[in-house]
């Protein structure tokens, strides 16, 4: 695999052109960021942690039948994946009342929610990625009918597989945000599933073992996350 040009800087990763035209690379890199790229740090361990972390995650998805663009680790920071065109939108679904949703509607942290919710964000730092629902994706053309429908299934299919995955491991899988891009007119998950894009919680104390230890400067980030992956069985070697 001829790894091409840089297409694409985010704020964690880079997206990498391949010889074929239909797989890019997805390097993660140790850089973190949070409140819309407002702290910024960078955190050593933390590009090949979440590679790592994410494949494991995306294979117990497609055990599970849902499909993803990632195809299989390259090194330790890197992961082959397939070319979508990303739906700008981002899918979040709610176990338990945290961080957003306790600012918006005050509701006390630590609430648990059922059913668990589901809600849309515009990806767009410049506007701190505001909610939107439906109508506004269809309006706007983000994406069609079909593709808010699937999108909305594919995220809480995702729950019904993760949140008893990671009870087993003593964590409570308490929110976590999903993306999505279009490929071969299919709709597949996209992006990663790591401790930056999701909360996770011990189910006994309740200490934060996600990307809020770095929002909150609890310190310990990788560390936490590095204990999530060891309780998975996630092979960080
Ligand atoms: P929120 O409480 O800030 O709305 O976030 C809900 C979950 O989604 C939380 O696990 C963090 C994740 N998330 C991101 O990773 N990036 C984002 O841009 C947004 C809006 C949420
Ligand atoms: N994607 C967001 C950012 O890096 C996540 C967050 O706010 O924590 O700014």
């Amino acid at each position: 695999m001829q790894i091409g040009k840089e297409l694409y800087t985010g704020k964690a990763k880079s997206v990498f052109a391949t010889d074929d035209p239909a797989r890019y690379v997805m390097r993660f890199r140790d850089d973190t960021s949070a409140f819309d790229g407002g702290k910024k740090a960078s955190l050593a361990r933390k590009g090949a942690v979440n590679n790592k972390f994410n494949a494991f995650i995306m294979a117990r998805l497609a055990e599970a039948g849902i499909p993803s663009h990632f195809e299989r680790l390259l090194s330790d920071t890197e992961s082959l994946v397939k070319r979508l065109e990303m739906i700008p939108v981002e899918c979040v679904v709610r176990n338990i009342a945290a961080g957003s949703m306790c600012r918006r509607l005050g509701i006390k942290e630590g609430t648990e929610l059922d059913p668990p919710t589901f809600e849309f964000f515009l990806k767009d730092d410049a506007l701190h990625d505001p909610m939107v629902n439906d109508s506004h994706i269809r309006t706007f053309g983000w994406a069609g009918e079909e593709e808010v429908a699937r999108m909305k299934e594919l995220t809480f299919q995702v729950n019904a597989v993760l949140k008893p995955l990671f009870l087993d491991a003593g964590i409570l899988l308490v929110d976590y945000k999903l993306e999505f891009g279009r490929y071969q007119g299919q709709v597949l998950l996209g992006d990663e599933f790591s401790p930056d894009g999701c909360r996770l919680w011990d189910a006994k104390t309740r200490e934060k073992l996600d990307k809020d230890r770095f929002r909150q400067d609890l310190g310990n980030v990788i560390e936490a996350y590095e204990e999530v992956a060891r309780r998975l069985g996630v092979d960080l070697s």
